[in-house]
């Protein structure tokens, strides 16, 4: 089946991906070039929002402008998520935004997803912009979903860093109505679960700790 995933191909994110993958990129540049594909990454991913017809008085004339018209839910997965939570915050400072959050980790050996934190505000018909850099096996991301699509949203819409071809299969097939958007779509992943090519594991080079 054909992997339904948009990927992002704007040159400057092809050249931000460059250094985010190059091993010797310190923490503090890669937090920077973090934001900065999520910046690129997220206005494609949220090109089709609703807007409205509103009249604004220019110092010429009145013009019809149009104004963002849906209340976004921004859910970054803990940890490495939220290294992509001040850019998308920063491009909507006009609509109200609200902003849950769910804390997963992998089991280091059997790459299973476990859940210690959840706080979600109302998303009943709600755009849900999900945020996490890294859909290896898809374990994480399924599970978020599987708390997010009985609380009925408008829609989810994905944004991820990097993604495995196993990972978009296994969300396409699980949550066909997820709609996935990545700055790249690697090769495969290896015996341990990682991404490669990758970048390695993203929460450690955001915050230093490996
Ligand atoms: C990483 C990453 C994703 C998950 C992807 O998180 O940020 O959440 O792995 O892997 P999957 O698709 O196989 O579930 P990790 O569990 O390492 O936690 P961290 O963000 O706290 O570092
Ligand atoms: N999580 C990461 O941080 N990196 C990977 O390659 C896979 C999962």
């Amino acid at each position: 089946m054909e992997l339904q995933v948009q990927v992002v191909d704007h040159p400057l994110v092809r050249h931000s991906m460059a250094q985010l993958r190059n091993r010797h990129t310190p923490p503090e540049l890669f937090r920077t070039l973090t934001r900065r594909v999520t910046t690129l990454l997220v206005i494609e991913a949220t090109r089709s929002l609703r807007t409205r017809r509103q009249p604004v008085e220019t110092p010429l004339e009145t013009v019809q402008a149009q104004l963002l018209d849906e209340h976004l839910v921004v859910v970054p997965i803990l940890r490495a998520g939220l290294g992509m939570l001040d850019a998308v915050v920063e491009l909507f400072p006009d609509i109200s935004v609200s902003i849950g959050y769910l804390g997963l980790e992998r089991d280091e050996e059997t790459a299973e997803a476990s859940i210690y934190y959840s706080k979600l505000p109302p998303i009943e018909g709600k755009t849900v912009l999900l945020v996490d850099p890294m859909l290896a096996t898809g374990g994480s991301v399924c599970h978020a979903l599987s708390g997010i699509f009985p609380q009925h949203p408008q829609r989810v819409i994905l944004a991820c860093i990097v993604t495995a071809p196993e990972g978009v299969a296994t969300v396409n097939q699980r949550f066909p109505q997820a709609e996935i958007f990545c700055a790249a779509l690697d090769r495969e992943l290896n015996s341990r679960n990682y991404i490669l090519p990758g970048l390695g594991d993203f929460g450690d080079r955001l915050y230093g700790t490996i």
